[in-house]
């Protein structure tokens, strides 16, 4: 068995005197691709956060790669993709590749210079994200789809081994979703990318994970995919505290 990329042990977080997440035990298992769903305000960012290291639990032992996550040595191992990152407004000065490059600074540190390997890699990251031909565009001139998959090579430019994005997908059409859809596919099958994906399409997302799991405050549901569209709307509704429409795609 090959050790878990994420793994939480009974994690509690509150902000303030404000609860959000109470005794969450989950893992990511290597190679999986995990949709995280649940109603807004359920914690999934806030959890996100934690695997991150940008917040500390109250509670609880969070690992990644093995590792306790405040003694992670390699940050690189971990590409994020955060909310509403698609949002740069028009003449923002700065060119898609300079976004992308912005992926290594953890990498080579603010201040040191790009050599030719770097250059290389950022064109291989927009290239796998079919955006090549953008690559000296201004970053502010491209649509809320395209910018998404400059963040998407943002986030693989130092070749990471586990992707977080959170809700990457508001604001872009349906048909670019399933597009996008299909490069996290690509991703996760032929580059065997570990996915966290935290999402509101559940339609969509329930066709190509390998594990949903649904957070709100506390873990109402981990299982896969079959089992997530076989829940009843009283069971979602329960996990979500109000009424919701089960959406589905058939083919
Ligand atoms: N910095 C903060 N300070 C205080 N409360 C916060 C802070 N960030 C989030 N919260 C609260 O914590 C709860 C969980 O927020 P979080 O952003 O994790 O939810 P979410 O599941 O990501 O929601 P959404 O689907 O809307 O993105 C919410 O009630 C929110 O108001
Ligand atoms: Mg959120």
């Amino acid at each position: 068995m090959t050790k878990p990329v994420v793994s939480m042990e009974n994690i509690s977080y509150s902000y303030e005197n404000k609860d959000v997440l109470h005794a969450i035990n989950f893992e990511v298992p290597q190679g999986a691709f995990m949709g995280l769903v649940g109603p807004n305000g359920g914690g999934k960012t806030t959890l996100i956060k934690l695997i991150l290291g940008l917040l500390k639990p109250d509670q609880g032992a969070i690992h990644i790669f093995d590792e306790p996550v405040d003694k992670m040595k390699d940050r690189n191992k971990i590409g994020f993709v955060s909310q509403k990152a698609n949002s740069f407004n028009k003449g923002f000065p700065a060119t898609v590749y300079e976004v992308v490059s912005s992926g290594l600074t953890a990498k080579i540190g603010y201040f040191k210079f790009f050599n030719k390997t770097h250059k290389e890699k950022i064109l291989q990251a927009l290239d796998q994200v079919g955006m090549l031909e953008y690559a000296y565009e201004n970053i502010g001139n491209l649509s809320g789809g395209q910018q998404q998959r400059i963040f998407i090579a943002r986030s693989l430019v130092s070749d990471p081994e586990l992707i977080i994005l959170d809700e990457p997908t508001v604001g872009i059409d349906y048909e670019n979703v399933k597009r996008f859809y299909e490069l996290l596919h690509q991703l996760h099958r032929e580059q065997n990318k570990t996915l966290l994906l935290v999402t509101h399409d559940t339609g969509t997302m329930t066709e190509y994970a390998t594990d949903i799991v649904c957070l709100n405050k506390t873990l109402h549901f981990h299982g896969n995919p079959e089992e997530y569209t076989s829940l009843t709307e009283s069971d979602l509704s329960k996990f979500y505290g109000h009424t919701v429409n089960i959406v589905s795609h058939h083919h």
